[in-house]
């Protein structure tokens, strides 16, 4: 069926694929994933699974304290990764093959090896010193003010040579860059346009919201019992701060527009994506400013969700109503900070979360791994990795990150067969692997598969309206997507128990998480525990 409406830019109608670089694909036989991996895998990524564009965590070069979040060159590739000519042949041949590829961009802070901050922190009077955010101690010596890091403790290191404290957002090791200075920002607009120029299609920005703090440095007030932002939990003294100073100042809507004019000056709809983790609808929204600021805000609301169909219900209807008129909506179940969805909300709804995923309005990022139905692994003590997870207990996120599994051989098609790989398997990746799932039609990977070929035929799907639909069980979710005359019925039954719905005569089943379910053929369909369905509601011709 033809769509009624003009073509859309490509990054409304994508659907996403999170690579974690050390984990996806190891070439050189030293435990951790590289550039030339992802190259080697893109057949799978298009033509097997049918996504649409990638986005790669930081290659960049770095010390890796916080495994590539600090970096300390924005234009060259860290030697454990690759090289600039690895990138570039992997864009070439991602392009070759119709993809698009998304680049993490980090411009809350760099690393303390970056030249930048090293020529910062070497004394008072250095031309970079006010690259980075130094304050004097408090006359007791403590710290500018009560700001904390995310990562546990105080945001401010005293830094013995010059006497003063500098700001970190995050880890020590990752000093944050102060955007009120006009050079700061020249220079990081040209790290944009360093990888525009090689032809990458868009960034995802890391904690885009917290480049811009209260120029006061004023302190931080106690957070309210109530307080929304409690739904970002880091177990530590962070949440007993309401974060109205050390992040999202007003300003940063101006350093949005000013990235925005940078994405312009290109064509081809280069793309930005920020991460921004507010949870009040109405501030969340203000990101996408008048269609001048970031392509759209990473919509996280699902990840905070119970697994019930009124907690998702309330979540999707509060982002339409949320929603700009030049906005798009998008979601996101997973990611490398993330328990993974089937640890979260158990294996058996995994194929449902990937229904609900792949057929909501807007675009979807899929991260790698959870077509496989992985879920978090235990990683011993000994083995752990993560910084937050050493400096607080509890947020380890080592667990999402293990490495791929592609097959059942030693190494499982991630690193050579002797190789120690950075993180371990999860120890049912003997049974878990793309092989393994691949010739098996009932596998989860075979219905993300399935998934994202009707997504892709079906114009209801990747860019029709929703509606849901209020007579269904308790225990479903019932909506519809529409694109002119084109509808689809999406039903998910949450429950232990068979729902027993009504649906519109001659209708034809066209997905279920059950491989065998066989076709419909009463007005009167029974939905298995923890199905889901897609629907064509039209009687065929
Ligand atoms: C958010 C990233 O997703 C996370 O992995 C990282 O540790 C922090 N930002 C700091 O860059």
């Amino acid at each position: 069926m033809t769509s009624p409406h003009p073509a859309l830019e490509w990054w409304k109608t994508a659907v996403v694929y999170q690579i974690y670089p050390r984990s996806f694909r190891d070439t050189t036989g030293n435990g951790t994933g590289d550039l030339n991996g992802i190259t080697e895998r893109l057949g799978y990524l298009s033509d097997t699974l049918g996504v649409d564009a990638i986005w790669i965590s930081p290659f960049y070069t770095s010390p890796m304290a916080d495994f590539g979040y600090d970096v300390a060159d924005y234009t060259d590739v860290d030697p454990i990764f690759g090289t600039l000519d690895d990138f570039d042949l992997l864009l070439t041949e991602a392009h070759d093959r119709g993809f698009k590829v998304i680049v993490d961009w980090v411009p809350n802070h760099s690393s303390d090896q970056h030249p930048w901050f090293v020529e910062s922190r070497s004394s008072l009077s250095d031309p970079k010193r006010n690259w980075y955010v130094w304050q004097d101690p408090k006359p007791d010596g403590s710290p500018p003010n009560n700001w904390q890091s995310l990562f546990g403790g105080p945001a401010w290191e005293y830094d013995n040579t010059t006497g003063q404290y500098y700001l970190h957002s995050f880890l020590p090791q990752q000093p944050d860059l102060n955007w009120r200075n006009p050079e700061v920002v020249a220079a990081m607009h040209d790290t944009l346009r360093f990888w525009l120029d090689r032809g990458v299609d868009g960034f995802r920005i890391d904690v885009a919201h917290f480049i811009m703090k209260d120029p006061d440095l004023a302190d931080n007030p106690p957070a309210a019992p109530s307080n929304g932002g409690a739904e970002l939990t880091t177990m530590s003294g962070y949440d007993d701060w309401d974060h109205l100073h050390d992040k999202g100042h007003p300003d940063v809507h101006e350093a949005f527009r000013g990235i925005r004019r940078v994405l312009d000056e290109y064509d081809g709809d280069r793309f930005s994506v920020g991460e921004i983790h507010v949870f009040d609808w109405d501030r969340w929204s203000d990101y996408y400013g008048n269609g001048d600021e970031l392509h759209m805000p990473f919509n996280f609301s699902l990840v905070q969700s119970d697994w019930n169909p009124a907690a998702i219900r309330g979540r999707v209807e509060g982002l339409e109503a949320a929603i700009p008129p030049h906005g798009w909506p998008n979601y996101v179940l997973g990611n490398h900070d993330e328990q993974r969805l089937a640890t979260r909300y158990g294996s058996r709804n995994a194929r449902a979360a990937a229904v609900l995923l792949l057929t909501l309005r807007g675009q979807p990022t899929i991260y790698y791994g959870d077509e496989l139905g992985l879920r978090d692994t235990d990683v011993p003590c000994e083995q752990a990795q993560d910084p937050w997870g050493s400096r607080v207990p509890g947020m380890s996120r080592d667990g999402c990150r293990t490495p791929m599994p592609w097959s059942s051989v030693a190494g499982h098609g991630f690193t050579g067969p002797a190789a120690e790989p950075w993180l371990p398997f999860g120890d049912d990746a003997d049974r878990r692997n793309v092989g393994t799932q691949i010739d098996d039609p009932s596998s989860i990977l075979n219905l993300y598969r399935r998934l994202l070929r009707l997504r892709k035929e079906r114009p209801s799907l990747h860019r029709g309206g929703i509606a849901f639909i209020d007579n269904v069980p308790d225990g479903v979710l019932g909506f519809i997507r529409a694109d002119g005359t084109e509808h689809t019925i999406v039903l998910i039954n949450f429950t232990d128990e068979v729902k027993r719905t009504s649906i519109p005569d001659g209708a034809t089943l066209l997905i279920s998480t059950d491989q065998k379910r066989a076709g419909i053929r009463s007005r009167v369909i029974d939905i298995d525990p923890t199905e889901a369905l897609a629907i064509d509601p039209e009687p065929s011709a």
